[in-house]
C-alpha cells in the first residue's frame, strides 16, 4: 500500500466517522400532556416510564378564574420526600410560586405555575432507580384536594 493510498483511506475513514457523529440525536423526549382543572385534579394521575427515560411533561391549566386564585404546577419529588411537609412549606412560599426554597433539594423536576389557559412544561430524565415517585401541585390546598399522581419507574 502506497503512502498516497493510506492517506486516501484515512480520509475516507475520517469522512465516515464524521457522518456517524453528525447523525440525528436520539429520539425526542416522550411528551405527556396533562391538564389541571378547577376541581383541583390532574387529568393524568399515573405515568409509567423506563429508568432514565426522557420525559416532557406539558401541563395546561383549564380555568376562567384569576391566576392568583387558581393555578397549577407539576412538581416531581425525590423518593423518600414527604409530600405533606413539602406542600405545607410550599403554601407559605407565595413569592416563589409555592415552591419552598428550603425543600428545593427534594425536587426532581418542576414547572412554573400555569394560570387558566396557560401551559408550562418541563423536560427531565426519569429516575434510574425503579419505584414510585410522587408528583403534585403545590398551590395551596390542591394536594389535599387530590392534585397528585405517581410516576412509576419500571
Ligand atoms: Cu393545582
Amino acid at each position: 500500500m502506497t503512502t498516497k493510498s493510506i492517506a486516501i483511506l484515512a480520509a475516507a475513514l475520517f469522512a465516515a466517522a464524521s457522518l456517524l457523529t453528525s447523525a440525528p440525536a436520539a429520539a425526542a423526549a416522550r411528551e405527556i400532556k396533562i391538564t389541571g382543572n378547577d376541581q383541583m385534579q390532574y387529568s393524568v394521575k399515573r405515568i409509567e416510564a423506563k429508568p432514565g427515560e426522557e420525559l416532557k411533561v406539558v401541563l395546561t391549566a383549564v380555568s376562567k378564574m384569576p391566576k392568583t386564585e387558581m393555578a397549577h404546577n407539576f412538581i416531581l419529588l425525590k423518593k423518600g420526600a414527604n409530600p405533606d411537609a413539602f406542600v405545607m412549606a410550599g403554601a407559605m412560599a407565595r413569592n416563589t410560586e409555592y415552591v419552598p426554597a428550603a425543600k428545593k433539594d427534594q425536587i426532581l423536576a418542576s414547572t412554573t405555575l400555569a394560570g387558566g389557559g396557560e401551559t408550562v412544561e418541563v423536560t427531565f430524565d426519569a429516575p434510574a432507580e425503579p419505584g414510585e415517585y410522587v408528583y403534585l401541585c403545590s398551590f395551596p390546598g390542591h394536594y389535599a384536594a387530590g392534585m397528585k399522581g405517581l410516576l412509576v419507574v419500571k
